[in-house]
C-alpha cells in the first residue's frame, strides 16, 4: 500500500478523531551549528567568516523511518522530547513547530525534559534497563530506583502533554516504545473515551527473563491501560501474554489474545512493521553505473566486491561479530584478500552510557584488527566511518554493495533490511541477514545465519559473494515483491484501523 493508499483506506475515519503519536525521539532535530563559508553564493550573501547556524536533521531511529512517512501522509501531532540544543528556539512559547521544516504537514510537540530527568528516564531506565532487558544480548540490565522514579515522573509529563494536545475532543493516541510502559495508564485514567494503542518496537522476553525487573507488575499494569498493545511478531505477543499470566492477577484470552484486567479489554496483536519502498528505490542519479562508482570512490573503495552494514553503534546489532567474522573468511577463503571491502558505517548512539562506550572500543578494535593482520600497502579489508548518513547516500550505497550484512544478536525487525531490498531495483545483491531479527521470518529467501557462531557467519559472507548474477536475482525478485507489498503504511493502517473501530464502537 501506497501513502495515498492508506489516506483512502483510513477515509474520513481520522478526520473526525485527532492522532496523536507518542514517541520519544522527535522526528526532526534543530541543532545550532557552526558553518564555514563555501563558494561563490556565500560569498554573494556576504558571508566571510565561519558563522553559527540552525539547521536540522533526522535521527538515525527505525521508528522515524518508519512513522514520520505516516504522519506526513495523515497530519496530526507528534509528542517527543526536545533534545536538540536549538529545538526552543525553534519552536513555539508551547513547544509545538510545525514538520518537516521544508514541507510542513504535521505538529510536532516538544517536553523539555531537565538533564536529571533525561539521566534517569533516558539513559537510565529505558536504554540501562529495559533495552538490555528486552533484547537478552548478555548485557546486563541495571536497574536503578532513581532511575524508576525519574520514567515514572517523565511518563506522567508526557501524559499531561497528551492531555494538553487532545483538550476535550475525541482522538487516538498512538504511543510508540519502550520509553513509556507507564504512559498508557495515565492516559487512560484521566480519560476512559479516549483511543490508546502502543507499538513496542523491540522484543518482548520470556517470563523468566522479565521476571527479574523489579517493577515488573508496574510497567504490566500501565501496559494494560492500552486498547491495543502491538509486537512485531507473534512469538514476542505470546511472550507478553505468558509474562502477564505469571505475574498479574488478569484473564488471559487466548481466543481472542486479549487480556482483561479491572473489566478493560487490551488486545494484544502482531503488526510487523515496514519501510516506505518508494523511498529508498528513487535514486538521486538515473545513471546508476555512475552513481556506484562516485560512491565507491568517496568511500575508498575501487573495483573490488563491497560488503556493506549500516547501524546505530548499538551492541545488539552484531557489529564486532560481523566483522570478526569477515576476519575469518579472510583466513578460511584467502581468494578473496585485496578483492573485497567490508564497509561500516555506525551512527553514533547514546555513547554516554558506559556499555554503548565500550561497544565503540569493540568495534575500533575489531576493525584494526582485520586490517593491521590482512591489510597491504594498496588494500584496506575494512572501512568504518563513524557518523550519521542522509537517505539519499545510504539508498546509494545500498545500490552499490555486492552484499548488505544485518547481523544482529536479537532485533525486533530490523529495517536496513527492507531498505536494502527495497533500493535493488536492479533485483541484484545478497541480503546476509541474522535469524534472531523479526525480518527473517519474512526474508527466509536472504542468506540466514547465526551472528553467534563465527565460522558459520564467515562460510555465509563466502556463499553471499561467491552468488551467481541469476541465483540473486532469483532470490531479489521474490524478497523486492514481499517488501513492496507489505509496507510501512500497511503496518499504520493496520493498527489506525482497529483503533478507529475501537473509537466506533466507544
Ligand atoms: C530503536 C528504538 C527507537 C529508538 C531508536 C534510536 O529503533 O526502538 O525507539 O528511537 O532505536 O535510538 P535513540 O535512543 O537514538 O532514540
Amino acid at each position: 500500500m501506497t501513502s495515498a493508499e492508506m489516506v483512502a483506506a483510513l477515509g474520513d475515519r481520522l478526520k473526525h478523531t485527532q492522532l496523536v503519536v507518542v514517541a520519544n525521539r522527535e522526528p526532526y532535530i534543530h541543532l545550532r551549528q557552526m558553518r564555514e563559508p563555501s563558494g561563490f553564493w556565500d560569498w554573494l550573501r556576504g558571508l566571510r567568516e565561519s558563522q553559527e547556524v540552525i539547521t536540522w536533521i533526522r535521527p538515525a531511529s527505525g521508528l522515524v523511518t518508519a512513522l514520520d512517512p505516516v504522519m506526513r501522509a495523515s497530519g496530526g501531532t507528534w509528542v517527543a522530547h526536545g533534545s536538540g540544543n536549538a529545538d526552543r528556539e525553534s519552536s513555539d512559547a508551547h513547544g509545538r513547530v510545525r514538520v518537516p521544516p521544508d514541507r510542513p504537514s504535521y505538529t510536532l510537540r516538544r517536553v523539555w525534559l531537565s538533564e536529571e530527568e533525561e539521566r534517569g528516564y533516558y539513559y537510565g531506565l529505558s536504554n540501562g534497563a529495559i533495552w538490555p532487558l528486552c533484547h537478552i544480548a548478555y548485557s546486563r540490565p541495571e536497574f536503578n530506583e532513581s532511575d524508576w522514579e525519574a520514567y515514572s515522573q517523565v511518563n506522567r509529563r508526557f501524559a499531561e502533554t497528551v492531555l494538553e494536545e487532545i483538550g476535550d475532543k475525541p482522538a487516538i493516541v498512538f504511543i510508540q516504545d519502550y520509553h513509556f510502559a507507564l504512559l498508557p495508564r495515565f492516559i487512560k485514567d484521566a480519560r476512559p473515551d479516549v483511543i490508546v494503542c502502543q507499538f513496542w518496537h523491540i522484543p518482548w522476553p520470556n517470563p523468566e527473563v522479565f521476571r527479574v525487573c523489579p517493577w515488573a507488575e508496574q510497567m504490566l499494569h500501565g501496559l494494560l491501560g492500552n486498547d491495543l498493545l502491538s509486537f512485531h511478531i507473534q512469538y514476542h505477543c505470546n511472550n507478553f501474554l505468558s509474562t502477564v499470566e505469571r505475574t498479574l492477577e488478569a484473564r488471559v484470552d487466548y481466543e481472542r489474545f486479549a487480556v482483561v484486567r479491572g473489566g478493560h479489554p487490551t488486545i494484544v496483536k502482531a503488526f510487523p512493521i515496514s519501510i516506505d519502498p518508494d523511498l529508498w528505490s528513487a535514486g538521486k542519479s538515473v545513471d546508476r553505473a555512475l552513481e556506484a562508482r562516485e560512491i565507491r570512490r568517496s568511500i575508498g573503495v575501487g573495483d573490488q566486491r563491497m560488503i556493506f552494514g549500516i547501524d546505530r553503534l548499538d551492541y545488539t546489532k552484531g557489529i564486532p561479530d560481523r566483522i570478526r567474522a569477515f576476519e575469518r573468511m579472510l583466513k578460511r577463503h584467502p581468494e578473496w584478500r585485496e578483492k573485497v571491502v567490508f564497509v561500516q558505517i555506525g551512527a553514533p548512539s547514546r555513547d554516554q552510557l558506559p556499555r554503548y562506550k565500550a561497544l565503540s572500543q569493540e568495534v575500533d578494535d575489531a576493525v584494526a584488527s582485520v586490517n593491521d593482520t590482512y591489510g597491504t600497502m594498496s588494500w584496506r579489508p575494512v572501512v568504518y566511518v563513524r557518523e550519521h548518513r542522509d537517505p539519499a547516500d545510504i539508498a546509494a550505497m545500498y545500490r552499490a554493495a555486492d552484499v548488505c550484512v544485518v547481523s544482529s544478536l536479537h532485533d525486533g525487525m530490523n529495517l536496513v533490511a527492507k531498505e536494502f531490498i527495497a533500493a535493488r531495483t536492479d533485483l541484484r545483491g545478497v541480503l546476509v541477514l541474522s535469524r534472531f531479527t523479526g525480518a527473517a521470518r519474512e526474508l527466509q529467501e536472504a542468506v540466514l545465519v547465526n551472528p553467534f557462531a563465527v565460522d558459520e557467519f564467515a562460510d555465509a559472507l563466502n556463499t553471499a559473494l561467491a552468488m551467481s548474477p541469476e541465483q540473486q536475482t532469483r532470490r531479489m525478485r521474490v524478497l523486492h515483491a514481499r517488501v513492496r507489498n507489505e509496507t510501512v503504511y500497511d503496518w499504520a493502517a493496520g493498527i489506525l484501523r482497529a483503533a478507529c473501530g475501537m473509537a466506533e464502537a466507544v
